[in-house]
């Protein structure tokens, strides 16, 4: 039997565990997972919504950390999951994606020699001002096993001199959620709900410190917005990191009197999904989505410098816009026009299979006396 503690903290590693859990629940006798959560989102729309929506067990340990500054939420985070793993002694513990959960986790299990695999590893920015990129470079250089979404993260870590041995090209698991969920989400009455009709408006999420910290930033490109509103509807659930700034910004009054663009409280992965899925157009500067959005040719701008997900820009609708205001307008309308280019291939393994690949290297990794 192979136990795994499948660790979970912020809202983009729910959808990214979901998958994974219940393929091991199909392999009973072969897997005993449980699911760990931080805590380090914590709110019942940044959290709870999930695990009702995905159907994700609740979990088994709650370390109830919350926020803080990153040292803070970092280190409570290691200092309580430590007992944790000493208690448990598993197999492996799997961690996702690039938040303060993914590498305070693996660090506890390096040094006390428990195996932990790192899924959507390999992706890189360059941009060593982002704190995902740092947690990305350092839990990769721990990990035991590294899953990677696209075959440029491959690359990325044999430059790194990570040894191939170590790497397996699996597809994503994000995907997986998508294609699993997309029937489901159907059923959601969101856009009743918003008084919208499938194509006729754009989605907009928007929470990055780089853009939503920064007063200038953030005026660029509320500046965009206000244009882009012109053509059409924008729904905005915002993240309560920007709501919070944009309050502390003095931007509260500016933003409410934009009527075409539409604040609401952060969707469930239903509803957001069946939200961005019939879309016109998403500006958004999360990382997730830049890879939904390509999944279902979506035209997607980001709002961000660079990207860690090239593959949604060579393969997929993805376009970095950056936060300047006339490329971004200038953009957002060659997208409404229809005159960018919007090359949807399917991405080599976004097939929906990706945990089931994940679990199958587990398994030839771990011994057969478990
Ligand atoms: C974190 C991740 C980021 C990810 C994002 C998705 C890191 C370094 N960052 O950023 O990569 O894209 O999650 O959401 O791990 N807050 C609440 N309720 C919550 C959670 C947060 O009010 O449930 C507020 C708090 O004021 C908190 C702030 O949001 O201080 C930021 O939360 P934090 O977890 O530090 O980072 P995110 O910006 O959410």
């Amino acid at each position: 039997m192979i136990k795994v503690i499948n660790v979970v903290g912020a809202r983009p590693n729910f959808m990214k565990v979901a998958p994974i859990v219940a393929v091991m629940k199909k392999r009973p006798d072969r897997f005993e997972p449980l699911v760990v959560h931080t805590g380090q989102h914590y709110d019942a729309s940044m959290s709870d919504a999930f695990f009702t929506d995905l159907e994700l067990p609740k979990p088994d340990i709650h370390l109830g950390v919350g926020s803080g500054t990153h040292a803070v939420q970092t280190a409570g985070i290691m200092e309580r999951f430590e007992p944790v793993v000493v208690d448990q002694r598993p197999d492996w513990v799997l961690v996702v994606g690039d938040v303060n959960s993914t590498i305070a986790c693996a660090l506890v299990c390096v040094k006390l020699g428990i195996k932990v695999a790192h899924v959507e590893a390999g992706l890189r920015s360059r941009d060593r001002t982002m704190p995902e990129e740092i947690n990305r470079l350092l839990t990769d250089q721990i990990a035991d096993l590294l899953f990677t979404t696209s075959t440029d993260a491959d690359r990325n870590l044999i430059a790194e001199g990570i040894p191939s041995e170590r790497i397996r090209f699996v597809g994503n698991v994000m995907i997986d959620s998508l294609i699993n969920n997309l029937e489901r989400a159907k059923q959601s009455n969101i856009k009743s709900r918003l008084a919208l009709t499938d194509g006729t408006y754009a989605v907009l999420t928007l929470h990055r410190p780089s853009n939503v910290d920064n007063k200038q930033t953030f005026e660029r490109i509320l500046d965009a917005l206000e244009s882009i509103a012109n053509s059409l509807p924008i729904i905005f659930p915002v993240h309560p990191r920007t709501r919070k700034t944009i309050a502390d910004l003095g931007l509260s009054e500016r933003v409410q009197s934009m009527k075409n663009l539409r604040l609401i409280d952060p969707l469930g992965y239903l509803d957001f999904l069946s939200l961005y899925s019939t879309a016109r157009l998403v500006l958004t500067d999360s990382g997730g989505l830049q890879e939904e959005t390509t999944s279902l040719g979506i035209p997607c701008l980001t709002l961000r410098e660079n990207t860690e997900r090239p593959v949604t820009v060579e393969l997929g609708t993805n376009v970095i816009v950056g936060t300047d205001t006339d490329k971004i307008i200038t953009a957002a309308m060659a997208a409404l026009n229809g005159s960018s280019s919007n090359r949807v291939t399917q991405v080599p393994l976004w097939d929906g299979h990706a945990a089931e690949r994940i679990l199958d290297e587990l398994e030839q990794y771990t011994p057969r006396s478990h």
